[in-house]
């Protein structure tokens, strides 16, 4: 093993640098060389790559996004795509390829994998937490403590107000932002797939309910991005016709991606990506994720990793709706 290929590849999350860093020392003290390709899988096709020094990685654990910046790679979707890829990374000679990503990106290194002769690892990296093979993926800490900051200063001004709040976090198919922020601002309400559909009726009552039994005060709503199709003013609109109270919508969006990030994203970038040099050079990583499931490295199988068999704390789920509507 003498080159290494690094990518991050789809929604860039917070830590993603420090994987980088922690990818480049690790190697280098193998003797090992770090090559980076810029923009994703599009950087093999466009050979847009540099080698990675010590010096180049030198105070990036605190930056957010990636310095390798990111991308989706929609050549790589394309018939020949991965044997193009393939002959590139033959070409330059690279032994191995390290994508940090999404189970997306993962997807794609399968793909790959059918042409390209070299080992390929994954690390997760997305602030959605939907990885399998991974109690915690790399960016999620961050993407929920930003989203706890914006809605603690929601608070305020909805408590000034006496308004009722929906606030739209990211997290596309899953409700791990949702429910991670909204039991940590002590949201009246979750709407997450987990919980199934949205049924303004009810909502409208329970805030009813809310102000009967506590006055009139504020009330925040915490919703994940898929779960309303018209979107959250629609929505909010919607909730105040119904329940009679001023409803306001808030769409953190992109915010919830950018941003130092906190210290277990920086921790845990650090710890998977040393592992997974580790263990690439143990010869057991190919076509492999490293991650972390109660407390303990491990690898796990890149082609299960979008399956979601993992689930959101079903013990929280159940305490947010039985402890607060009442
Ligand atoms: O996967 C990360 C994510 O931020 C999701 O939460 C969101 O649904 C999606 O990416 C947004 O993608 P884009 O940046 O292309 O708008």
């Amino acid at each position: 093993m003498k080159r290494i290929g690094i990518l991050t590849s789809g929604g860039d999350a917070p830590g993603m640098n420090a994987a980088i860093r922690a990818l480049v020392l690790t190697a280098s003290q193998h003797q090992i060389e770090i090559v980076g390709f810029a923009h994703g899988f599009n950087g093999i096709f466009a050979r847009e790559y540099r080698v990675l020094t010590n010096q180049d990685v030198l105070h990036i654990i605190q930056l957010g996004g990636t310095i390798l910046k990111s991308a989706r790679c929609a050549q790589l979707q394309q018939a020949n795509g991965p044997e193009q890829a393939a002959t590139i990374l033959h070409e330059l000679a690279i032994d191995a390829l390290i994508v940090i990503g999404g189970d997306g990106s993962f997807r794609g290194c399968m793909a790959l994998s059918h042409c390209y002769n070299g080992q390929i690892v994954g690390l997760p990296g997305t602030i959605d937490n939907d990885v399998d093979g991974t109690d915690y993926t790399i960016g999620f800490a961050t993407a929920v403590d930003t989203a706890l900051d914006a809605i603690d200063k929601i608070r305020d001004t909805a408590d000034a107000f006496e308004r009722t709040f929906l606030v739209e976090v990211m997290g596309r198919h899953t409700g791990y932002i949702a429910l991670a922020a909204g039991i940590a601002s002590a949201a009246e309400q979750i709407l997450c797939p987990e919980y199934g559909t949205v049924d303004i009726t009810d909502l409208s009552n329970d805030i009813r309910r809310s102000q009967q039994n506590y006055g009139k005060g504020s009330y925040i709503i915490i919703m994940a991005e898929t779960m309303y199709a018209q979107g959250a003013t629609m929505l909010a609109q919607a909730l105040s016709e119904q329940s009679g109270t001023e409803c306001r919508a808030v769409v953190l969006g992109h915010l919830q991606r950018g941003g130092s990030p906190v210290g277990a994203d920086r921790i845990l970038a650090t710890k998977l990506a040393a592992y997974a040099i580790e263990q690439l050079l143990a010869g057991r990583a190919h076509l492999m994720m490293a991650g972390e499931q109660a407390g303990k490295l491990g690898l796990y199988p890149l082609a299960t990793t979008g399956e979601k068999h993992k689930k959101a704390d079903s013990y929280l789920l159940n305490w947010q709706q039985t402890t607060l509507q009442q």
